[in-house]
């Protein structure tokens, strides 16, 4: 149950103002959804001023390390060499790169070809062929702030039918980040992606999604996107989350490799593509913090 404070303690913003005359009006209006049976985000959800500023600090290494990618990557490379810019990027920008020994992942970032939908582990011995789609997704720690964003790359001569995939799955974030409006709910950006990827022939992964980020690498809410309007979490101004729905070309029927425990497969082999960006719910929409 959302806790209302003593009106004339310090906010619990951080703001250094009384409550009364800072976030008790905008408290009062998170009980009066909750009361009507709508799951809302626990106050540790809801990122401060310094948060977001933390965040922000660390979206720009995040960024950057993509953005090194995108000039560097080639047919001929290997996914060792991306992982290999990833840790440099982030190491000398004062950054460490999230995912290394996450849970016991060995690189610094997830690099994910062709039908591999998510956690490719980067090899010296996968090498980018002509025709290639990867996803490289890339999480960043900055004095305990994280940011977490992925881009697709096409390697040199990309089949129309691939293309389009990529182009569509960019169109699915897209349209759900249209949907990010505040006061509203997450069912809501979920359904538009999915209908946007159902539209074109694609499905969407449902069992791997988005969550909240910022002071954890992955918090809550779970963000689907085979939802239906008018269900989940309230996006509440100052919420931070991802949006990275995983788009396949075939089947949403996904596995998991038997051997790393990692990287995840589309079940019929067709390919799989992502984007991921990392927002802040505000009070008139969103804002982007890494991309
Ligand atoms: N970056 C992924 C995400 O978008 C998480 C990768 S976890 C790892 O949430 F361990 F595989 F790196
Ligand atoms: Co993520």
């Amino acid at each position: 149950m959302y806790k209302k404070i003593e009106r004339n303690a310090p906010c619990w913003c951080g703001s250094g103002k009384k409550y009364k005359s800072c976030h008790e009006a905008f408290d009062d209006k998170i009980i009066k959804y909750e009361m009507q049976g709508i799951r809302v985000p626990d106050r540790s959800l809801l990122k401060t001023a310094k948060d977001i500023e933390g965040i922000k600090k660390s979206a720009v290494i995040n960024m950057a390390c993509l953005d090194a990618v995108a000039e560097q990557i080639h047919a001929g490379m290997s996914t060792q060499e991306i992982d290999d810019i990833i840790y440099e990027t982030t190491t000398k920008m004062g950054g460490i790169p999230a995912d290394l020994g996450y849970e016991g992942f060995p690189k610094s970032v997830c690099t994910s070809i062709n039908d591999e939908v998510c956690h490719g582990i980067p090899s010296e011995d996968i090498i980018l062929q002509d025709g290639d789609i990867i996803n490289v997704d890339c999480s960043t720690i900055l004095d305990g702030y994280f940011s977490d964003s992925s881009r697709m790359f096409c390697i040199g001569n990309v089949s129309p039918e691939k293309k389009r995939l990529v182009d569509v799955t960019k169109e699915c974030l897209e349209e759900g980040l249209k949907k990010v409006i505040p006061w509203t709910r997450i069912g809501d950006m979920g359904y538009a992606v999915h209908q946007h990827a159902l539209k074109n022939g694609y499905t969407v992964v449902k069992e791997i999604g988005g969550h909240g980020c910022g002071n954890e690498f992955h918090e809550d809410p779970f963000v689907s996107y085979v939802t239906k309007p008018n269900t989940g979490m309230l996006m509440v101004p100052g919420m931070v989350f991802t949006i990275e729905p995983m788009v396949n070309m075939g089947t949403d029927e996904i596995f998991v490799d038997e051997e790393n425990d990692w990287t995840v497969y589309t079940a019929d082999g067709k390919p799989s593509a992502q984007w991921e960006v990392e927002v802040l719910v505000t009070e008139t929409g969103y804002e982007l913090l890494s991309w």
